[in-house]
Parts: structure tokens; C-alpha cells; sequence
């Protein structure tokens, strides 16, 4: 969809409308199978509180439970956050701990709650680099969740979509060696089969908060013809609200992938 005023006067309208509205909406046509979000805007929303930036984070856990629980009651399938990115690696060493301490504690307190709503749990993103304690809390809930028919939350840790193109590479090349591949044989189904994302249906939807216009090396494959939908809104304060108006704004788009 082109961004231009009157685009952005839709938006505006229908973030006026009361939620039960909006739902009604939104269920009446079809959803986007697969939503992803990059989560950003926490640090922002603490700094502008006068509060520590992990503060952020703290807060940012009840939009991540607020938005699987609306994401579910939509019937959205696939439901993918980025949580870390192989690059967050960079950040003050107790900004590191504090969102891997969170991450383990509010993975293995969601569990009874994951169950309850029939969510399954999945992991992408490279698993070495990944505080052992953390991961075994990970692993138990992905083991646990394996056969829930629900939403499939999908949350990408310690993920970067370059090393996960690397890693495929690496894969399919390890296989040509070993003779089970013809290198004619890769076309695009072999490359997304050896993605991490392998299964997955690519995003109909990619939300981005606290307004920045990119795309931050997230599912750079899968996003090829995935719409876009930027708030300004800070994750901290995204809820239901602003699910649904982000899902509507989509159902009004014309996907025409690459055709007329
Ligand atoms: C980006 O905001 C956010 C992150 C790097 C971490 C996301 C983590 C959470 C929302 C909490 C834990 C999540 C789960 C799934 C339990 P930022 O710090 O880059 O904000 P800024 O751009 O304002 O500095």
C-alpha cells in the first residue's frame, strides 16, 4: 500500500474506533496468518519516566502477554516476537543479564498460562551464546507445548536473519558435500526448508513500534512480500488496541505479489 496522507487518515480513523468495534471488524474478515513484531521502544519508555531502561523491559513483558492473548483470540496462527537479536549482545552488560534473568523467569511462569490457551511454543535463532540456565527453561517449554493446536508463538532469541542465511548456506553446502544434494536441486523451497523458520508460513504482517522505519535484520527472507505496519506507539504501551487496528489496516490492503 503506498504511505500517503489519506492512508495515513485510515489509520487515524480507525485507532478512533471503540475496541469491541474494531474487533468486530477484524473478525469479520480474513486475519493474517502469521503476525511478526519487532518489539522496540522499551528503553525510550523508561528513560521518558526518569525510570532505569530495564524498567522497559519489566513493562514490556505484560504488552508481550496482552498481545498473544489477542493474538489467539483473533485466530492469528503464528504469532513471532523478536526478543533479542544477535546484535543486543552489544548492550551494557546488566541490561544483558536483566532481559536473560526476565526472558528465563517469565518463559517458566507463562507455562501453566501458554498451556491454558492452547499455545505452542518455538524457538528460532541461534542456540549457542544462550545462558545454559535460560535455554533449559526454553527447551522444557517448547517440549511441553509440542502438541498444542493453538497459536504458535514463535519467539526469536539470540536471532539474526544475516546468521540465519549463513547457517542455511552452511546446511545445504554440508549436504552437497555429502552427496544427498545436487546443487542445481536449491531453489527457493530448499532454502526456506533450511531456514529456522522451516514450517513456518512467511508473515503476513511485520508490526514495528516506536516508529523506526526498518527492518532491523529480522526474517529477511520470509518478509519478501510480508506488509508493513509502523506506530509510534512504545511496546511498552501496545495492547489488543493496537493489534487489531494494525490487523485491520492490513485487511484493507491489496496483496498483489509482484503482480497486477
Ligand atoms: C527493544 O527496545 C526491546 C528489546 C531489545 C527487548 C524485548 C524484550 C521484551 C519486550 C521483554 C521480554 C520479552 C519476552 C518475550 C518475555 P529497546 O530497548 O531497543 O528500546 P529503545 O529503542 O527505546 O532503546
Amino acid at each position: 500500500m503506498a504511505f500517503t496522507p489519506a492512508s495515513r487518515a485510515a489509520v487515524t480513523d480507525l485507532s478512533r474506533l471503540p475496541e469491541d468495534e474494531l474487533r468486530v471488524r477484524v473478525l469479520a474478515r480474513p486475519r493474517p496468518r502469521h503476525i511478526a513484531i519487532i518489539m522496540d521502544g522499551n528503553g525510550r519508555w523508561a528513560t521518558r519516566r526518569g525510570l532505569p531502561r530495564v524498567a522497559g523491559h519489566h513493562q514490556g513483558v505484560k504488552a508481550v502477554r496482552e498481545t498473544v492473548r489477542v493474538a489467539g483470540e483473533l485466530g492469528v496462527e503464528y504469532l513471532t516476537l523478536y526478543a533479542f537479536s544477535s546484535e543486543n549482545w552489544q548492550r551494557p552488560e546488566n541490561e544483558v543479564s536483566f532481559l536473560m534473568t526476565l526472558l528465563e523467569r517469565t518463559i517458566d511462569g507463562e507455562l501453566p498460562d501458554l498451556q491454558a490457551k492452547n499455545v505452542r511454543f518455538r524457538v528460532i535463532g541461534r542456540p549457542d551464546g544462550i545462558p545454559p540456565r535460560v535455554r533449559r527453561r526454553v527447551d522444557h517449554v517448547v517440549a511441553e507445548t509440542a502438541a498444542n493446536t493453538g497459536l504458535t508463538l514463535v519467539l526469536a532469541l539470540n536471532y539474526g536473519a544475516r546468521d540465519e542465511l549463513v547457517d542455511a548456506v552452511r546446511r545445504l553446502a554440508e549436504e552437497v558435500r555429502g552427496g544427498a544434494r545436487d546443487p542445481g536441486e536449491i531453489d527457493e523451497a530448499a532454502v526456506s526448508r533450511a531456514l529456522y523458520t522451516d514450517g513456518i508460513p512467511d508473515p503476513d504482517l511485520l508490526i514495528r513500534t516506536s516508529g523506526e522505519m526498518r527492518v532491523s535484520n529480522f526474517l529477511l527472507w520470509q518478509i519478501a512480500y510480508t506488509e508493513l505496519w509502523v506506530t509510534p506507539t512504545l511496546w511498552p504501551d501496545f495492547g489488543g488496541r493496537d493489534l487489531c487496528v494494525a490487523v485491520a489496516d492490513y485487511q484493507r490492503r491489496d496483496r498483489r505479489f509482484g503482480r497486477v
